[in-house]
């Protein structure tokens, strides 16, 4: 059987791309990180922090990646092990609030936080101000055809009704992003 490879490693190509057009160090956020560390949550929840630190230790640039939520202990104390933890910024703190200090220029943001459409969707209104033209924005968890995740629901089609493009990685992962941007 081939190894599993984490959906996450697959928003990688995205950052890559972003990389390769802007040519400068990316503005990167994430909103919920790796909450648990087992024999499966690297494909069951996905350990995008972990996936996005070895990007940014990879790279050329100094890329700037925040990682935002309410305990941060675990992925903290992981990506330590890992010897990754010097590849992210961590605000421990409810997303609503701390995407408050988030600064503009966003190029590239992932939104993981609760299972529940009305939180991504306020998360995106916070940072929809903070994008720019260009900006991937990432949604896990986010099937519109599936009934127990819910985190798309709202704010794919209102993104996509302001002239967002949808892709979906593994019928799971929504990367939206403007067309023709640069
Ligand atoms: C599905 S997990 C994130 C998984 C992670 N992105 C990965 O790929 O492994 C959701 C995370 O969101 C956090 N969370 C839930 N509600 C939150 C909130 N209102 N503010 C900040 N973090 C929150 C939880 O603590 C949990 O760690």
């Amino acid at each position: 059987m081939p190894e599993q490879v984490s959906r996450m490693t697959k928003l990688i190509p995205y950052l890559q791309t972003l990389e390769d057009e802007l040519k400068r160090p990316l503005n990167i956020v994430e909103t919920g990180c790796i909450r648990q560390i087992t024999h499966k949550s690297n494909i069951s929840d996905g350990h995008s922090t972990e996936h996005i630190c070895e990007f940014v230790k990879n790279s050329e640039y100094p890329h700037a990646f925040v990682s935002i939520d309410i305990d941060t202990s675990v992925c903290q104390k992981y990506l330590t092990e890992k010897k990754l933890i010097d590849y992210v910024h961590f605000i421990q703190g409810d997303s609503l609030s701390a995407l408050h200090f988030i600064n503009s220029g966003l190029d590239f943001v992932l939104l993981d936080t609760a299972n529940n459409a009305d939180q991504i969707f306020k998360e995106y209104m916070l940072i929809k101000n903070k994008l720019m033209p260009h900006s991937i924005v990432c949604i896990d968890d986010a099937n519109l055809d599936e009934p127990t995740w819910k985190k798309g629901d709202k704010i794919i089609p209102y993104m996509v009704e302001r002239g967002y493009n949808l892709e979906m990685i593994e019928d799971r992962v929504a990367v939206l992003r403007r067309l023709k941007t640069i």
